[in-house]
Order: C-alpha cells, then sequence, then structure tokens
C-alpha cells in the first residue's frame, strides 16, 4: 500500500485510503472454470501422471460439490509409470493482492507426497514464483519460499513467527541450493500435511504488496470474523508465519503474472531427492526409493487430497476523494496513491466476481473543489477517520513544511515527506521548505529543528496526534499502522 500525507501550510493533510475489496470468488459451484489442468509432464520431475480436466472428472480425481471442491490422486492402482494426480492453475493472473485460502483438507503427511499450493509468473523464474503452502513426505509443519531471478534477497528483521532458512531468492544464489530460493519455515501447529487436516485445515491469506509478502495462517477455530464475513484487514491479524520483506527486493517487479496453482506430485526434484528420501524419520525405512513408494502403495494415497472450501482474491481499492482541507499553493506534488497493479489477465473466468469499483472508504464527503494533485494522487477520509483540526492561525509557512525521514531500509530519504516516510521511517524529522534529497546529518537534523518557529512545531505535533488518532480508530488506520511494521514517530515539539 503505498499512501501519502503531504504536511502543507498549516499542517493540511492529503491522504489515500483504502481496503480490501473482492477480486475474485473462486467459490466451489464456479471453481473449475477458473482454472484449467496442467497435464503435461510435470516440470518438477515428478513420478506422476498429471490428468487433464475431463480425465479427472471422469475418474472422480477432480469434483466439485456445493460446498467444496476436491482434488486427488489415484490411490486404487500400482502405478509402474508415475501416479495419477492434479495439479490446476488459475486462468487469470495477478500483480499484487490478497489471496485467502480456506481449504478443509490438504494432502496428509504422506511418503512420497510432495502437495503444495503456490503462484507462479511466466518465463520462470524471470517473474518469480510465491510458494504459500509446501512440504514434502512426512513433514507436519509449512514451508513458505520465493524463486527470483537475481536481486531479491528478504531481510529477518520483520515480526512474524517463521524461521529464515534461506535469505536469497535468487535460484542461483552462492551458497545455496540449486533452486532453494529464500525460505521460511512455519513454526506453529497446525499449518501443513496431518496437522494441518487434524483440526479440519484453516485459512491461509498471502498479502502480496509492493513491500512484501506475508502469509497468514489460521486453524479452523481461530478464522478471523473479518476474513469469514469477507471483509479481510490483516492488520488485525497478528503476527503472519512468514514475511518475506526488505532485503532491497521490488515485490512488484519481481513477481508479475502470477497464476495460482494447486498440485500434488509426488518424488521428483524435492520428495524423491535420495538424501530426501532416506533421512526421511517415517519414509526412508518404507521402501529403498520414493519411486518406489509411490508405485506400490496406492492406499496409502487416499488422503492425498485437496478439499477447498473457497480461494477469494482481495485487491486494494482506493478511496479518491479529496479531503476536505484547504489546499495548498505550495503543497509539492503528492505519491503516487497506489501502485498495485490492476490484475493482467484481461478477461476473467466465469467465476471471477469483479471488484467493487467504490471501495468501502467511499463515505468519504463529497468532494471539495480543489483540483486533484496533478500527479493523480489522492487523498480522503473516511467516517471513521477523525477530523482535522483548522488551522489555528493565518499565520502562513513559507515555503512549505516537509517532513524528511529515512525510509523502511534506512538509507534512503523521502525529501518531499510522506505518509508512507513517516509511517516506515526510524525517525520524522520536520524542516522547512523542500529537504534535499541528502540523508541529512544528525547536525542538520538538528539545524532544521531549531529553525521550526513554535507554530511550526505546534502545528506539527497537531497533525502527526492526529495521524496516531487515525490510526488507532480507523480499520484502515490500523491496516496503515499494521503493514509499515516498525516505525517509530518523534515529534519534536
Ligand atoms: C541459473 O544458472 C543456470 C546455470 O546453472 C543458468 O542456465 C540460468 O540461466 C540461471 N538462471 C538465472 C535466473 O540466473
Ligand atoms: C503480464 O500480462 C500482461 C497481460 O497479458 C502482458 O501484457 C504482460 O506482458 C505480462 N508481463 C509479463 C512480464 O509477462
Amino acid at each position: 500500500m503505498k499512501s501519502s500525507i503531504l504536511l502543507n501550510t498549516f499542517g493540511l493533510v492529503q491522504l489515500s485510503i483504502a481496503g480490501y475489496v473482492l477480486e475474485d470468488d473462486y467459490s466451489p459451484s464456479s471453481f473449475l472454470d477458473g482454472f484449467t489442468a496442467f497435464s503435461g509432464p510435470d516440470p518438477t520431475s515428478g513420478f506422476v501422471k498429471l490428468v487433464t480436466m475431463d480425465e479427472g472428472k471422469s475418474t472422480g480425481l477432480i469434483s466439485a460439490g456445493s460446498t467444496s471442491v476436491k482434488l486427488a490422486s489415484d490411490s486404487t492402482n500400482v502405478t509402474p509409470s508415475g501416479r495419477p494426480s492434479i495439479r490446476l492453475e488459475s486462468v487469470k493472473s495477478y500483480n499484487s493482492g490478497l489471496i485467502i485460502a480456506d481449504l478443509a483438507h490438504m494432502p496428509g503427511s504422506i511418503c512420497g507426497a510432495w502437495p503444495a499450493f503456490w503462484t507462479i509468473g511466466p518465463d520462470w523464474p524471470a517473474n518469480g514464483e510465491i510458494d504459500i503452502i509446501e512440504g514434502v513426505n512426512s513433514a507436519t509443519s509449512n514451508s513458505m519460499t520465493l524463486h527470483t531471478a537475481p536481486g531479491c534477497s528478504i531481510s529477518n528483521s520483520g515480526q512474524f513467527n517463521g524461521l529464515v532458512k534461506t535469505s536469497n531468492c535468487d535460484i542461483n544464489a552462492s551458497g545455496e541450493g540449486k533452486n532453494v530460493g529464500c525460505q521460511i519455515a512455519a513454526s506453529g501447529s497446525n499449518t501443513y500435511g496431518d496437522s494441518f487436516n487434524s483440526v479440519g485445515g484453516g485459512v491461509y491469506a498471502t498479502e502480496w504488496t509492493p513491500q512484501g509478502i506475508s502469509v497468514f495462517h489460521f486453524a479452523r477455530s481461530a478464522i478471523p470474523a473479518d476474513i469469514a464475513s469477507g471483509n479481510p484487514d490483516p492488520s488485525g491479524w497478528g503476527e503472519p508465519l512468514a514475511s518475506f520483506q526488505g532485503g532491497g527486493c521490488d515485490y512488484s517487479t519481481a513477481f508479475k503474472n502470477q497464476t495460482i496453482v494447486f498440485d500434488t506430485t509426488f518424488c521428483g526434484q524435492w520428495a524423491g531427492q535420495q538424501d530426501v528420501w532416506s533421512s526421511d524419520p517415517v519414509c526412508g525405512k518404507k521402501a529403498a526409493t520414493c519411486n518406489d513408494y509411490v508405485q506400490n502403495n496406492p492406499k496409502d494415497f487416499a488422503e492425498a487430497y485437496w478439499e477447498i472450501n473457497s480461494v477469494k482474491v482481495y485487491q486494494l481499492g482506493d478511496s479518491s476523494t479529496p479531503a476536505p482541507v484547504a489546499s495548498s499553493p505550495a503543497a509539492p506534488p503528492a505519491a503516487a496513491s497506489s501502485s498495485l497493479a490492476a490484475p493482467a489477465a484481461p478477461s476473467s473466468p466465469a467465476s471471477a466476481v469483479p471488484a467493487a469499483p467504490s471501495s468501502p472508504a467511499s463515505a468519504a464527503p463529497a468532494a471539495p473543489s480543489s483540483p486533484a494533485p496533478a500527479d493523480g494522487s489522492s487523498y480522503a477520509t473516511t467516517a471513521s477517520m477523525p477530523p482535522l483540526a483548522e488551522p489555528s492561525s493565518t499565520q502562513s509557512l513559507n515555503p512549505a513544511p516537509a517532513i524528511v525521514s529515512p525510509d523502511a531500509a534506512g538509507d534512503e530519504y523521502e525529501p518531499k515527506g510522506g505518509y508512507e516516510s513517516m509511517m516506515a521511517g526510524w525517525t520524522t524529522t520536520f524542516a522547512p521548505g523542500g529537504m534535499a534529497a541528502a540523508t541529512p546529518a544528525p547536525q542538520r537534523v538538528k539545524r532544521m529543528e531549531d529553525s521550526l518557529s513554535k507554530f511550526e512545531k505546534e502545528e506539527y505535533k497537531r497533525v502527526i496526534d492526529s495521524l496516531n488518532e487515525f490510526e488507532s480508530r480507523s480499520p484502515v488506520g490500523r491496516h496503515f499502522r499494521h503493514s509499515h511494521g516498525h516505525r517509530r514517530r518523534q515529534v519534536y515539539a
């Protein structure tokens, strides 16, 4: 979410706010219309025979009921040429979003099985891959992984409860195994296989923005009410299992045109590697090789099925109504209000429900006559946003003050000042006039502070207080606070 606040004369504020709105609803009745079955040779070299949609339907491996869709694997035949199974890929592709999958069941912790719920872009790995649920053999906890071309790695500093195993997402990273990518292992229970199924499954929610990719998991009994009601707000969900962020990765360029995939394969490049198979505490004892086991033990694959209650894709919707604040001629141009790209596929599947054009934040008051910023940025208020106080004085500041702060990485400064930088910054300083883009040295920051008039400091404090209140009182505000993680806001007043 990219938003901006500009602190202009009298501390006037421009905000753009947004909440998640439903873009596509892959519900059971139309789920299969939104997906195609990939039936070629498994790109991951699995000991599998991927079926077509028609074969899947006629053999019962693919079935849609009124409350769920089931994607199964053969569990009746000895299969010398690979076990029949499924790989379904969404027709539509995405460039951002919040993907919420409600799963009643996933393939169990079965020797030889390698199930995954993931997304992938064209021309792998140039357009990235996001593995949301994945594991092999007897695993009972989830591994979440990104695979990219060179130039994307993650930092280990965010708030999430998983464990970073590898931090370079480049499939060819030196010091990491081939195609390993950056991986975060889940900690916590019921995240994968038998453990996931033992509590009736649950929800995986993946939030993908230009700033990062977070994976949240909720067991069936702990699904947040806002997910159940279709108004998801990640800011209230607590820590994700995984948060891929920082490290200089731009998550909107490293990942593009992602299609959503469910598959269950066997053995192949992960589950079937001899050292992986042999060292598995359960599976290594059962057969000499993964393929032997998968070929000869059909009944053990009865639980190798996905049962999907729903998959919903949400996008941030902008409310682009200017706030009723006086315009300032001294205002620098605002940052673009949203860099979240629209979904790629021009033709949506039959199952797709187009997102409502107006976001829930459309409670914004009528637009005042002041024109929108020339660069297309937007600002708005919501009913739940505290009103900003009117300027207490007619004193004008010239030039307009700006807020300057380090960005999330701590090494860049945003001269225009912005809501984004205030949220993400470690310190926020306030200076008269537009700041140069240079890094302000501590002495310089001090001089800037010293140069502020008492009035300027008071105005700044007033705006900061409004923002704090906005963040604590409105869902959208809470979302901002959440999505910007740690920030320390300093008020020099
Ligand atoms: C990864 O390395 C292989 C050679 O080992 C090369 O063919 C391939 O192009 C590389 N991929 C990327 C994305 O750098
Ligand atoms: C993504 O999809 C759009 C629409 O089909 C296409 O124009 C664009 O070139 C694609 N981008 C990549 C990187 O494949």
